[in-house]
């Protein structure tokens, strides 16, 4: 979901962008207000960050998984090899991506516990001098979260998929070699990856096509091919909604409350069942099960009609997920666990 302040604002600005006579829709990339846009995104986006210069800010097309596959199409050649924390779906899919361009070992995984744990950092077996180290900081499918970033070998460095969490919580950006994330949980809508990439990670470490080339849209600040106007203008409207709702560190406090409360109503239940324990929770999707699908199946419904939306789960395991991105409010997760425990009662 999006914010309502976001939204009003985005509405109004369809038909009108400020001077220009134009709505944001028909805004030509090469105008000087864009130009104001996307500086102003940036720098917002930065300060929300606290990146320091040591790191590049890119705003690219084609969400997380393009970035599955632009990352090793820089760092990962042939000959070498890349580890992979295989924690769950989009982990996996990375890595499925990187075997295209070079070796890939899979450091550690938690698939025997069908994803609903963190994969232990004590057992896992890194290659020599991986190329990089790549983890998915939440699994927003199985409702699971590194409370730390994992510790790779000295010789390398990490990349981390934080499609669902940045902005949730502070990340220790200097720890990264990269850090990305898709637009459309806590940035705004869907289409974009925010790369936040170290200055010395710019150029490919193979050959790699012009457009692959994380330098090429360094140089091209981020415009090399036709930006999305309008969904930039998203992105800023977020983060500035995300600034005047007291930033990372606020974002932060909430996620903590809004799980607390739901993992509360799911701790204290003889009905439901938290699919995830607690050690590897995730503060942003928690995952949940009713004694019956049939259950899951009114509980869904029943929510619907409560104005409760988006409850089910990853489509191919069926539980039931709340998602708490950051335009979810605490009033409205309060809603849903009022929601949670009467459901129960009605339903025992
Ligand atoms: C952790 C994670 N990585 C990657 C993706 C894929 O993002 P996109 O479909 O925008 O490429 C998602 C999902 O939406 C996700 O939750």
């Amino acid at each position: 979901m999006l914010p309502d302040d976001v939204l009003a604002s985005y509405t109004a600005q369809i038909t009108s962008y400020k001077e220009s006579g134009l709505g944001i829709l028909e805004l030509g990339h090469r105008t000087k207000l864009f130009e104001e846009l996307f500086d102003d995104t940036i720098h917002l986006l930065r300060d929300l960050l606290q990146l320091p210069d040591t790191h590049e800010l890119l705003i690219l097309h084609g969400g997380a998984r393009f970035q599955f596959s632009m990352l090793p199409a820089n760092h990962l050649p042939a000959a070498r090899t890349a580890d992979y924390l295989e924690s769950g779906h989009f982990a996996k899919a990375a890595a499925a991506e990187a075997a295209a361009y070079g070796g890939v070992h899979v450091a550690a995984s938690s698939s025997e516990s069908a994803f609903f744990t963190i994969p232990e950092s004590a057992s896992a077996h890194y290659s020599t001098e991986p190329a990089y180290v790549h983890y998915t900081s939440n699994n927003t499918e199985m409702g699971t979260q590194y409370e730390r970033p994992p510790l790779p070998p000295d010789s390398t460095w990490l990349a981390c998929d934080a499609s669902s969490d940045l902005l949730t919580r502070a990340f220790d950006i200097k720890r990264h070699g990269c850090i990305y994330a898709t637009s459309h949980k806590n940035l705004g809508t869907a289409g974009l990856a925010l790369v936040i990439m170290r200055q010395d990670l710019l150029t490919p470490l193979r050959h790699a096509a012009p457009f692959m080339a994380y330098a090429t849209h360094a140089a091209a600040r981020s415009r090399f091919n036709t930006p999305p106007v309008s969904t930039i203008l998203v992105l800023k409207l977020m983060a500035e909604w995300t600034v005047a709702n007291g930033g990372v560190e606020r974002m932060a406090a909430l996620s903590e409350l809004k799980s607390e409360l739901l993992y509360g109503v799911l701790d204290h239940s003889d009905f439901y069942t938290a699919l995830v324990h607690p050690p590897h929770r995730s503060k942003v999707n928690i995952t949940f099960r009713a004694p019956t699908s049939e259950l899951e199946e009114r509980f869904q419904h029943e929510a619907e009609e409560a104005g409760l939306v988006g409850l089910w789960g990853y489509r191919k395991v069926g539980h039931l997920r709340a998602s708490l991105f950051n335009a979810v409010s605490l009033e409205s997760v309060e809603r849903l666990a009022d929601f949670m425990t009467s459901f129960a009662r009605r339903s025992r």
